[in-house]
């Protein structure tokens, strides 16, 4: 179909051409005299509005009701200017061919129909203009992806799936044996072995992957789902300052943003949440209004009704609830994605670096408006000593990770990297509020149906 919402005089220069339109009927109204069919063939999100009267072969079917929303149909006739005020072309119908009936249950009519319902009807919903489009982004933003890695230099790794490793220490793994919840281990390895390039514009030595990972944790929010998609890169004779300039490169060339990211320690996002939570306590104590705290709660409530006693509990060495999160990009930072490093060791992974004052590592996360925490990244603990004190302290068990200590032992460098859950990044680029409709097969707890 020529895109005919694309733009002024879109589909002008077919007017006068006969063609063929093999798609799915989206409307169909018949008038006395004449039957107005909107038609979408898959090929972009405008539909093809078909005209059609008496005289056109076929036209007995329509008349008898047997082509109904829903129908694919095989549609010929001529490209002639539109009296619509929505489209400049349209289709004058010669020759109208029923390809698959619709059953008159088909539940995606005309009327709106709810994102929860038609989460229900997920091998359907890429019929409907809201999925389409986001299938579109997603689809873009798959590109973009690997097109940035590439053009940086990095190398693709594609990693297992099966694993018998807890590579996150956080035992939030389905046990098949165990189907991986992160890739990190599978792209420390090769980072260490790719000789370093100077052909991308950052010069590290770096790979990336990006596939399916799982995560057996009962999470039934907005933002988290069983099966989602991560991109993780990793770069060689990198630190964290490296990583977080990675990250924002990414983001920027993803999403064509241009603006600075804003960067602050754990220790100082602390302070500012006990700030917050100390004016609130004031303006309540005080019977004050509390507007600008008040109008950022409504926000967030859309996605978890809590109140804001969230912020009571904030002291340092708290890990930040999405609520803190969205609270530090969308208030303390107006909108701007912030990077938030330095957290206290006890709330990170095992085999983030330990910095020297012996209470933090050198991790960042990065959080963005509507969704909180997009990337989570860090440098890692190359040093063998360390790393194993670390795996003693958590009591984890240092044959398990004899071959990620192996490589401590053989050549080890400075390195670092991240994970970005690729839903997230289609919920920030697309509005959708829920993670289930930023995949096309959403698998949550209880349902993995279709
Ligand atoms: O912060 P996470 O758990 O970090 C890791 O997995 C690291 N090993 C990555 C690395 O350093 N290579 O997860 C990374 C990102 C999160 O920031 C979030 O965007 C996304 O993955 N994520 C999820 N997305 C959807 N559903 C879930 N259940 C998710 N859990 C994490
Ligand atoms: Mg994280």
């Amino acid at each position: 179909i020529v895109d005919v919402k694309g733009g002024p005089d879109e589909g002008l220069d077919r007017v006068g051409l006969m063609i063929v339109v093999a798609g799915w009927v989206r409307t169909l109204r018949a008038q006395s005299s004449v039957t107005f069919i909107e038609v979408n063939d898959g090929s972009c999100l405008s539909n093809m509005q078909c005209v059609m009267t008496s005289d056109a072969e076929g036209y007995d079917q329509v008349k008898s009701g047997l082509i109904t929303t829903g129908a694919s149909i095989w549609i010929q006739g001529n490209v002639v200017p539109s009296q619509g005020s929505k489209q400049k072309v349209e289709l004058k119908v010669n020759k109208i061919v029923l390809v698959g009936k619709s059953d008159p249950s088909y539940p995606i009519q005309k009327k709106r129909v709810s994102r929860e319902f038609l989460r229900t009807k997920a091998h359907l919903r890429p019929r409907t203009n809201t999925f389409g489009a986001v299938a579109r982004v997603r689809n873009a933003l798959a590109y973009a992806t690997h097109k940035f890695f590439q053009e940086n230099g990095f190398i693709w790794i594609s990693s297992p799936i099966i694993t018998a490793s807890d590579c996150e220490g956080a035992g939030e793994q389905f046990c098949v044996t165990t189907l991986i919840p992160s890739s990190r281990e599978a792209v420390e390895s090769p980072v260490d072995a790719i000789p370093k390039t100077k052909d991308g514009l950052i010069d590290w030595s770096q790979v990336y992957t990006f596939g399916p990972t799982f995560r057996a944790e009962n999470s039934n929010t907005s933002r988290h789902l069983a099966e989602f998609w991560m991109i993780e890169p990793e770069l060689a004779f990198a630190d964290l300052k490296d990583d977080m300039a990675c990250a924002t490169a990414y983001l920027q060339y993803v999403t064509v943003a241009e603006r600075d990211f804003v960067q602050l320690s754990y220790t100082d996002a602390i302070e500012l949440l006990i700030k917050a939570k100390k004016k609130f306590e004031f303006l309540c104590k005080n019977n004050l209004p509390y507007l600008d705290l008040c109008l950022w709660h409504v926000r967030c409530s859309s996605f978890r009704l809590r109140s804001l006693i969230i912020f009571q509990d904030v002291k340092w060495g708290c890990d930040l609830q999405s609520e803190h999160e969205r609270y530090l990009t969308e208030e303390a930072f107006g909108g701007c994605p912030v990077i938030v490093s330095d957290y206290p060791k006890e709330i990170k992974a095992f085999y983030m670096r330990q910095n020297d004052d012996g209470r933090t590592v050198a991790a960042m996360d990065m959080l963005v408006p509507r969704i909180g925490e997009l990337i989570g990244g860090s440098q890692r603990e190359e040093r063998l000593e360390y790393l194993e004190g670390r795996l003693d302290e958590l009591k984890l068990n240092r044959d398990t990770y004899w071959w990620y200590l192996d490589l401590r032992h053989y050549g080890s460098v400075p390195h670092a990297g991240f994970g970005l859950g690729f839903e997230r990044l289609v919920q920030f680029a697309t509005g959708v509020e829920n993670i289930r409709d930023a995949i096309p097969f959403p698998r949550t707890p209880g349902s993995a149906e279709f």
